[in-house]
């Protein structure tokens, strides 16, 4: 696992879309796994700028997001589908029907949800996976006590998730959703390359868990340790928990240019 820690959401942007250029340079057709939330706005910003710029195309590439929740109305603005469309996928060039999601309005759900993984794996594997983590240790909506080797699947939100996100929903605790449908630990952990990023202070406890912390369902995100492919961007908020701070930022400060994330 790979810490690297940066001055801001800004920098962070940056670092991560180097990553993605270069992979859609080495291969136009990428699969890109898609975060939602506020964690990964500054890489969109900074990729659609690049696309503006003319830098990339995401003509060819495919993308898949993590999660949705259960229940919302197709025309709500918190839905995940239509939150990915307006700060990342309708600002780029995807190719229409490109960028898929989990059916939170499935009436067969746990059909949607092997479907989804069917899509998934027809279309080569996860690429780069965006991720960011929540308060409580979850990636995707794994939430504390996920199974380690779950899949797509229909999970309970826990309150502090609920809460943290009421801030999508007007802080009306009763407005975010209970249920949603998320991509499980090992759906996650499939993915060739893990991007995941965490600002601020909030996020502290679960990154000293997710980088030096025992494996344990309690703290999902630990799963990544076993992962052979992760990069975790964070800003000294974020990293202030780490015992081994120094030796991460030695190590990014001395790593050659040529090797990329
Ligand atoms: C979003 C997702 C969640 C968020 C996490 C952090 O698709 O799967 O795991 O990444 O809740 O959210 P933010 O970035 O808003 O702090």
């Amino acid at each position: 696992m790979e810490v690297v820690i940066l001055q801001d959401a800004a920098t962070i942007g940056g670092v991560a879309a180097d990553a993605i250029e270069a992979l859609l340079h080495r291969k136009p057709a990428a699969v890109l796994g898609l975060a939602t939330g506020s964690s990964p706005l500054a890489i969109y910003d900074e990729l659609a700028a690049r696309r503006d710029a003319g830098r990339i195309s995401f003509a060819q590439a495919r993308g898949f997001t993590l999660d949705e929740y259960v229940g919302l109305p197709a025309d709500h603005p918190e839905r995940y589908r239509t939150v990915i469309d307006t700060v990342f996928v309708n600002r780029v060039d995807f190719a229409p029907g490109a960028v898929q999601g989990p059916d939170g309005l499935a009436a067969d759900i746990p059909a949607a949800c092997a479907a989804y993984e069917d899509a998934i794996q027809a279309a080569g594997g996860v690429d780069l996976q965006i991720l960011g983590i929540g308060t409580d240790g979850h990636i995707g909506f794994n939430e504390p006590g996920s199974s380690l080797a779950s899949r797509t699947r229909i999970k309970t939100l826990t309150r502090q998730t609920r809460v943290d996100n009421a801030r999508f929903f007007g802080d009306d605790l009763e407005a975010v959703p209970t249920h949603c449908l998320t991509q499980g630990l090992a759906t996650i952990m499939a993915a060739r390359h893990v991007v995941l990023v965490a600002t601020g202070r909030g996020k502290a406890e679960a990154v000293h868990h997710l980088v030096e912390g025992a494996v344990s369902a309690m703290w999902p995100a630990t799963i990544l340790q076993h992962h052979p492919h992760v990069t975790v961007l964070l800003d000294d908020a974020a990293a202030r928990r780490l015992q081994l701070v120094d030796y991460y930022r030695e190590t990014y400060r001395s790593k050659p240019e040529w090797q990329g994330l």
